[in-house]
Order: structure tokens, then C-alpha cells, then sequence
């Protein structure tokens, strides 16, 4: 585990006097199939913490007697609960696309939007536009409406970039906003987002940017620790299957572990290629194959998806989130947080998208919010849960009950969260 051991001088704060307490206690690793139905809710259970730990999660009466000199958080009568982990966002960006949301509005298709140099490419030259700073400062308040919904494990993709120096950029503005705290960071390096227009033009272009990508970026991103994950945009028109492959197997080499926006709007087999990589996560799929929903619950790659896309799209469509369950797979969900086909800074939306948009139970809406989705980042070991030993990533929500999170849509009802045993949100 990355969390520390709690100094003894370290002060214990209770979470006490919750209406409910949804653990999502369980095995340290991604809930599959029927598992997601036990959201491990509890009645009359608090939780201990000390320094960036949980240090027991029992009833309110016996964690007084174990820690009588403990300050305490009034849960009041409300939903104690894991922060969220959102496990897929663009959230270093610079200007909104308002203009695209109507282009698309009036039957001109994302694809085709940005074969005409718009979509990614106008965010890309936006970015390469604006300072460091700028780009800090205009993330900050997107992470900060996240833990205003309790979320509070945020993974961030590069991929606005599109050249070496403005992919790096970026991801060290990732490295300073983790660093700045108090919500933890995941990185991811998506260099390969998009062949940028640049090498698009010349005929060799796109060998080129793979080339540029396996020989200069990932080395780049590995010599300075920038990134965790890289994932490849993998999506007929975009990047093939076996150009994905060859990206993904050199990131691989430079300890970068990979992951997937796979068969989003068309089925081009990157759900496939996602289990026979043995990637962390496919993400998207809302055009995924029998076949692919097979790989996938006969793989442990998580399948993350993403309902407030293909709402915000105007698709019409849904990943299937029933069969794959069905078949034994383990989903998440997430935001996809990005200023072209997501701009959504609230998870609990994403609860009421799972249950209404993809039939999941609220129960494994929990468990697609918290444990899968830690999962989705490697991190099921260390947060997701609220568990002895597990990180102090904590969130009490002013409801009565674990299903008004998805019930109540569009609202706020998150008055508390806290990030590695540090407060990211309290509501005023
Ligand atoms: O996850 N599909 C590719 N990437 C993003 C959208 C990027 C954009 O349009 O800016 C996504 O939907
Ligand atoms: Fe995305």
C-alpha cells in the first residue's frame, strides 16, 4: 500500500451518526458480475481515522470506547460513504467547445467534426496557446467541483497536447495539481488521442506521430515519472487496432500500463485487444461487440463506462452495462470529464445515468463509482472501500438513504469529503 502508517501523535477524527454506511467492504480487487449487487451497506457504523488512514470502521458506540479523545465529524442522520473514484477525465483543457454542441445538434456527426480540424483539434490548438499557469488555474476549479460530489481519487489524461513539448506540459500540470493535493491524481498519457494536424498533412504523417510517440514521448514521459497509465484513443478513423497494439506494447516498455477509449462510437475490436493486452481498463464501449463483452468477462480488464458521453453526444445509445454484467464482467463508471463530448463535473449525475441510462442496480452504481473504479486505476488495494487499512477517502452525503444519490439528479448532496485523511470539500 502507498498510504502511510499513522504516527501515534497522529489526532483520530470519527465519522459517526450516519443513517447508512455504504462500505463496499470486500476483496481488494474489482467486483465482477453479481458481486456488484453487495454494496456492504451498514446501519449505526462509523468510521476511525488517523493521518491519510482508515483505522476501523465499527459501530458509533465502540469506536468512542476505542478513541475516547477523538474529535469527530457529525455524520447527521446522512450517508457515510467511500469517495468517489473517477477513473477517466480530460480535465486539463482550456476553452469550452459551446459551438460543437450545436453543430452536432443540428446533424453534424463528432467523427466528422473533427475531420473538418474542430473536435480534439480545436481543443489542441487552444492548449498549445495557453501558459502553464493558466492551464493549472482553469483545472483547479473543475477537481474542486468533483470533490463538491465526493469524489475523491480523479484520474487525468494529456491528449490536448499532440506535440512532445505539449504533452509533457501537460502532464506536469497533472504532476502539480497532485502535488497541490488535497485530491489524489492519477495520470494518464494520451499522446495518442489523435494524429495531430500537423503530420496529418503529410503523407507519411501518421507512421510518423506512432514513431514519435514510441521513440520520443513515452521515454520522455518515463524519464520524468509523469504518467501511470497510457491509453490510445483506438476507434475506427481514429487509431486501428493494430496500430493501438504497437503504441500500447511500446508504453508498455517504459512501465506505462495500458488503457483503452475502445469501440466508443463504432465496434472496431478494441474491447478485444483490451483483454488480449490485459489493459487496466476499456473504456467507453458503447459499440462493443459480443465478442468483445466475451474478452472482457473472461479477462481483468474493467470495462469503465461512461453514460454522460453518449447522453451529451445525442447517440440515442448506451454501452451494454447488463449484458456485460450478465456475462461476469467488472464495470465502472466515470465521468469522461473533457469540453467536447463530457462536459460533466458531477459524479452523482453519473449514478443517475448508470441506474436510468445503463439498468444498473444502485447498488452496483456504488460499486462502479468506488471499488471498480479503483480498480480501473490499479488501485483496489488502497482506496474504494471503507475498510481497516484502506486510505482515508471518505464522504458523508446529506441523504437518508444510499439510493437518493442516483434518485436526487442533478443535485448536490455531498456536505463532507475528505481526501487521504485531508478535507477536498465541506458544503456551506
Ligand atoms: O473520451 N473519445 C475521445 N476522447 C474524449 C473526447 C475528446 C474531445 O472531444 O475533446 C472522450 O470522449
Ligand atoms: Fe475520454
Amino acid at each position: 500500500m502507498i498510504v502511510g502508517k499513522p504516527k501515534p501523535g497522529d489526532t483520530v477524527t470519527l465519522f459517526v451518526n450516519a443513517a447508512q454506511t455504504v462500505t463496499c467492504a470486500g476483496p481488494a480487487r474489482a467486483r465482477c458480475g453479481a458481486e456488484m449487487q453487495d454494496a456492504g451497506i451498514q446501519v449505526g457504523v462509523g468510521v476511525a481515522v488517523q493521518g491519510d488512514r482508515i483505522v476501523a470502521v465499527d459501530e458509533d458506540d465502540a469506536l468512542r470506547r476505542r478513541f475516547p479523545s477523538a474529535a469527530e465529524v457529525d455524520c447527521d442522520r446522512g450517508v457515510l460513504a467511500p469517495g468517489f473514484v473517477d477513473s477517466h477525465t480530460h480535465t486539463v483543457f482550456g476553452r469550452a467547445r459551446y459551438e460543437e454542441h450545436e453543430l452536432r445538434a443540428t446533424g453534424v456527426p463528432y467523427l466528422e467534426i473533427a475531420k473538418r480540424g474542430g473536435g480534439i483539434h480545436a481543443s489542441v490548438r487552444d492548449l498549445r496557446s495557453r501558459s502553464d499557469d493558466e492551464l493549472f488555474l482553469l483545472a483547479v476549479p473543475r477537481l474542486q467541483a468533483l470533490a463538491a460530489g465526493g469524489v475523491t481519487t480523479v484520474e487525468i489524461k494529456s491528449g490536448y497536447g499532440l506535440s512532445v513539448h505539449d504533452e509533457l506540459r501537460t502532464l506536469r500540470v497533472v504532476a502539480r495539481l497532485a502535488a497541490t493535493g488535497p485530491l489524489n491524481i492519477v495520470a494518464t498519457c494520451l499522446g495518442a488521442h489523435e494524429v495531430p494536424l500537423e503530420y496529418r498533412e503529410r503523407p507519411d504523417g501518421r507512421a510518423r506521430w506512432i514513431d514519435c510517440l514510441t521513440h520520443e514521448l513515452y521515454p520522455a514521459v518515463a524519464a520524468e515519472h509523469l504518467a501511470r497509465f497510457a491509453d490510445v484513443f483506438c476507434e475506427p478513423g481514429v487509431f486501428t487496432v493494430s496500430e493501438t497494439r504497437q503504441l500500447l506494447e511500446a508504453a508498455r516498455k517504459h512501465g506505462m500500463l495500458p488503457k483503452l477509449h475502445a469501440d466508443e462510437l463504432h465496434d472496431g475490436g478494441a474491447a478485444v485487444l483490451a483483454a488480449q493486452l490485459g489493459a487496466t481498463s476499456a473504456d467507453h464501449l458503447a459499440a462493443i461487440s459480443p465478442e468483445g463483452i466475451a474478452a472482457l468477462a473472461a479477462s481483468s480488464t474493467v470495462a469503465t463506462l461512461l453514460p454522460a458521453t453518449m447522453l451529451f453526444l445525442g447517440t440515442g445509445r448506451q454501452a451494454p452495462a447488463r449484458a456485460l454484467i450478465e456475462a461476469g464482467a467488472a464495470v465502472a463508471v466515470a465521468t469522461d470529464l473533457n469540453p467536447g463530448t463530457s462536459p460533466l463535473q458531477s459524479f452523482p449525475l453519473v449514478l443517475t445515468l448508470a441506474v436510468s441510462q445503463l439498468r444498473l442496480s444502485a447498488s452496483e452504481a456504488w460499486i462502479a463509482g468506488t471499488v471498480n473504479g479503483a480498480a480501473a486505476l490499479g488501485l483496489a488495494g488502497i482506496t474504494g472501500q471503507l475498510r481497516e487499512g484502506f486510505r482515508a477517502d471518505v464522504a458523508v452525503h446529506a441523504a437518508d438513504d444510499f439510493r437518493a444519490l442516483p434518485y436526487w439528479f442533478g443535485e448536490r448532496l455531498c456536505r463532507v469529503a475528505w481526501a487521504g485523511g485531508r478535507a477536498c470539500h465541506v458544503s456551506v
